[in-house]
């Protein structure tokens, strides 16, 4: 029997009474039927309040990639809870992870931490201005750097507000932020390196750093074309601009040295955050020397309370311990559960005629439904994707699928993590096999 959520329905009912619109974070709203209340997790096991148990490829929109509530993690926060859990001043074990964290990507020459990647992001465009003397920020359309004013420019333009192709907008989703931000960006369309070159001509000398997610996880999970990232770097030391690559997703996720050691390319800045504290809320701004000068000289302002708290960082010191531990076996382990799901979604999807793509380098992947009459073919950018891609029977799906005990971010993202086993992802497909026969059956019906 398809699952219901009578508790989560009534929970919700009552959360609105208190919480702002029920949620605690606005893209929690989107699930449907309704924002599930959960009660424990274990493994790449979940429970809802009603009961319900998920095979999670969910995650913590990512950032469990140890599973629910690991026994070495849990023993790790109990041992630093009852030492203190907040001291606003040093001690020994931040010295330990940014250790790790040089000992593990080349380019972390020096760290600061901060508690979301949102405020990283905010620190790293400081910086990189601070750095130049320039205003601008090079960003690409569908990459997602958080949700402040600056993050989100030209995140997810509405197609009638994304300008034409060789100048995409500066659009911002939320109302209330500060207007000059947006001329602070210019705006590219990702995989395009010749198109770059352009947009970096078009405003030589004022652009003072290119960010972007090395793979495109938050649109499609769409992995760098050939010579991008050496475009990047090339464009970056020729007009002496700061590379920054956002790692919040592909961060120990790609292995133990990130996205930049498994595609190879060296950034000046990187935002880490999700799997650096499995679940805690911690982040950290990595950077060559040169590149985190004007924080050492206390030109830049970079701040926290809460900054280096010592639970958060004995939940990192814990992670970053278990991919050193994995060596050559991560991120390959995952990586072939992962494109086994893959494939099996693309079985099911051919067996019972869903026109569903899934595409992604298996450690995460996207899962794209193509509208009817719409190209095959890999999704190649934002745009590409806003075209081709059926959200509302995607969603559909989706809930076919919650309802079957399979749960995958609500756009179509799924992450595989270092619990998930060979069983797991059989599981998932036996479950997945009676969502895609109930859509298959239901959409027709409904559409
Ligand atoms: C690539 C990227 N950068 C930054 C962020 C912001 O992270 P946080 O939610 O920890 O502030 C996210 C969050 O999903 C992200 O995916």
């Amino acid at each position: 029997m398809p699952y219901t959520f009578a508790r989560s329905q009534e929970l919700f009912q009552r959360a609105q009474r208190s919480i702002a619109a029920g949620v605690n974070s606005g893209i929690r709203k989107l699930e449907a039927p309704v924002p599930l209340y959960f009660t424990r997790g274990s493994g790449t096991n979940l429970w809802d309040a009603d009961g319900n148990h998920y095979l999670d490829f969910q995650l913590g929109q990512g950032a469990l990639l140890y599973g629910h509530a690991p026994a070495g993690l849990a023993d790790a926060l109990a041992a630093q809870a009852r030492l203190g859990t907040h001291w606003a001043a040093q001690c020994e074990l931040e010295i330990e992870v940014a250790e790790r964290l040089q000992a593990m990507i080349p380019a972390a020459e020096l760290i600061r931490f901060n508690n979301s990647a949102t405020e990283v992001v905010t620190a790293a465009f400081r910086l990189a201005r601070a750095h130049t003397g320039r205003p601008l920020i090079l960003r690409c359309e569908g990459h997602y750097h958080g949700w402040a004013d600056e993050g989100l420019v030209g995140f997810a333009n509405p197609a009638d507000k994304w300008g034409d192709d060789e100048n995409p907008a500066r659009f911002h989703p939320s109302k209330g932020v500060i207007p000059a931000v947006l001329e602070q960006f210019v705006v590219a369309r990702w995989n395009d390196p010749e198109h770059l070159r352009r947009r970096v001509d078009q405003f030589k000398g004022q652009i003072a750093a290119i960010v972007f997610e090395p793979a495109l996880c938050n649109t499609c999970c769409l992995e760098p074309v050939t010579g991008l990232m050496s475009t990047i770097r090339e464009l970056c030391d020729r007009e002496g601009m700061l590379m920054i690559s956002d790692e919040t997703i592909t961060g120990f996720r790609f292995g133990a040295s990130c996205a930049q050691g498994y595609y190879g390319f060296r950034p000046d800045l990187t935002v880490l955050g999700k799997a650096i504290g499995g679940g805690m809320p911690f982040a950290a701004l990595a950077g060559t020397r040169e590149a985190m000068a004007k924080i050492i000289s206390g030109e830049v302002v970079h701040a926290g309370t809460l900054n280096g708290n010592p639970l958060c960082l004995a939940a990192s010191k814990w992670c970053l311990d278990q991919i050193r531990a994995l060596g050559a076996a991560h991120p390959a382990g995952i990586q072939k559960l992962g494109s086994r799901l893959m494939a099996g979604l693309t079985a099911l999807a051919r067996q019972h005629g869903v026109p569903l793509h899934p595409q992604g380098p298996g450690l995460i992947f996207h899962t794209v439904m193509l509208k009817p009459g719409a190209a095959g073919g890999a999704v190649r950018d934002y745009r590409d994707y806003v075209r081709r891609h059926d959200a509302p029977r995607w969603a559909h799906l989706r809930r076919c699928l919650l309802e079957e005990g399979v749960r995958a971010i609500e756009r179509g993202i799924w992450s595989i993590c270092l619990a998930h086993t060979e069983s797991d992802i059989d599981e998932a497909l036996i479950r997945a096999g009676r969502a895609f026969q109930r859509h298959a059956a239901t959409w027709q019906t409904t559409a």
